[in-house]
């Protein structure tokens, strides 16, 4: 019998993407508000619930028994908490996260996933590691924070549900195109790029992120799924452990295209810890979990470019602040 997996977010971006790569492998339900995420985004095997994971109601509406449950619901990055969305940020990312563990435990899994985020290292040395000391540089990063001191207080609780936080790198790939103005630099610059729009480039474009396909995320969370349960209470680093500059994504994106589009540079407005670079260590969840990354930049961005469809983006803006 296939394993039951209940995705909090799952008509997202990341979450879209397991559903659709792992429906043949498990019996998946995606719960989502629509806050961002799109129910087109999802393939027809997936059970799509429309709903709050911030409410038990809602999340007793995808079933009373899981085997895992994936979270990825909530506030899912740093502009959405400015100005008017910072209380309401706060409220949805932790509530829906303490919410999801809690029916995680009552509906029998043994494993919760959630999404934590490289964003909590800051400028941290180079390259990134699960033991460094953090300091959460912006509100998103305090909730993802959060959910790491929770996850470590709940297991202290409830040995019985192993919980695995994911510190994703900046994640790139298809099914972006609801979250906008959200979505990562690599799709944002390609939309601009094949619409004959000169993208905004945040500073001289020497910042450089470990950008990582969202394949690959998918593998380290069937990994976690799949690994034997008691392994306990753990945090790990996704990524490439290879990082790229936003210049060199730029150029990439102009020859996969056939363009000659010159960007706008312009003095960086992120006032809130701004990061320069990242570059995850990647050896822990490589030793324990048996994660290898699979997508190289080359053929992700070429497989964006070969199915680029115009038409679904949400709402984008070349000079609005960016995401990352
Ligand atoms: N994309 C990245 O590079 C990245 C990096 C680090 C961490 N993360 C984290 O991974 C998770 C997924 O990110 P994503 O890129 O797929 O973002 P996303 O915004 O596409 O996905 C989040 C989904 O959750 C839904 N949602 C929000 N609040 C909800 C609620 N209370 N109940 C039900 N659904 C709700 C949204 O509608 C959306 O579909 C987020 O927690 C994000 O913070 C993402």
């Amino acid at each position: 019998m296939k394993k039951r997996v209940l995705v909090t977010g799952g008509a997202g971006f990341i979450g879209s993407n397991f559903c659709n790569l792992k429906s043949d492998v498990y019996d998946v339900v995606a719960l989502d508000n629509l806050f961002l995420g799109s129910p087109k985004n999802l393939n027809s095997n997936t059970k799509f619930v429309q709903g709050d994971a911030c409410n038990l109601e809602d999340l007793q509406q995808c079933g009373d028994t899981f085997d895992a449950v994936i979270h990825l619901a909530g506030t899912s990055s740093a502009p959405m908490f400015m100005d008017d969305g910072f209380a309401d940020g706060y409220v949805n990312s932790v509530e829906s996260f303490v919410r999801s563990i809690e029916f995680a435990r009552q509906s029998g899994a043994n494993k919760f996933i959630y999404a934590s985020t490289s964003s909590l290292y800051g400028n941290n040395p180079i390259p990134l590691l699960e033991d460094q000391d953090v300091t959460p540089p912006n509100h998103y990063a305090v909730t993802k924070f959060c959910y790491e001191h929770c996850a470590r207080c709940y297991h202290q609780v409830y040995p019985e549900l192993d919980i695995v936080g994911f510190r994703f790198m900046s994640v790139y790939g298809p099914n972006e195109e609801s979250k906008g103005r959200y979505a990562n630099m690599i799709s944002q610059f390609l939309w601009d790029i094949a619409r004959d729009l000169p993208p905004v480039i945040y500073g001289d474009g020497e910042q450089f992120r470990d950008f990582t396909n969202v394949a690959d995320i998918v593998q380290a969370m069937e990994l976690a799924i799949e690994t034997p349960a008691g392994f306990g209470n753990k945090v790990y680093n996704i990524g490439r452990g290879e990082s790229t500059s936003f210049n060199d994504i730029f150029k990439t994106l102009n020859a996969a295209l056939g363009k000659d589009i010159e960007p706008i540079y312009i003095p960086n407005p992120v006032k809130e810890g701004y990061v320069k670079g990242q570059h995850a260590d990647i050896s822990l969840i490589q030793e324990e979990l048996g994660y290898q990354p699979t997508v190289t930049l080359k053929q992700g961005i070429g497989a964006l470019v070969q199915d680029l469809d115009l038409a679904k983006i949400r709402e984008t803006s070349s000079d609005s602040l960016r995401s990352n």
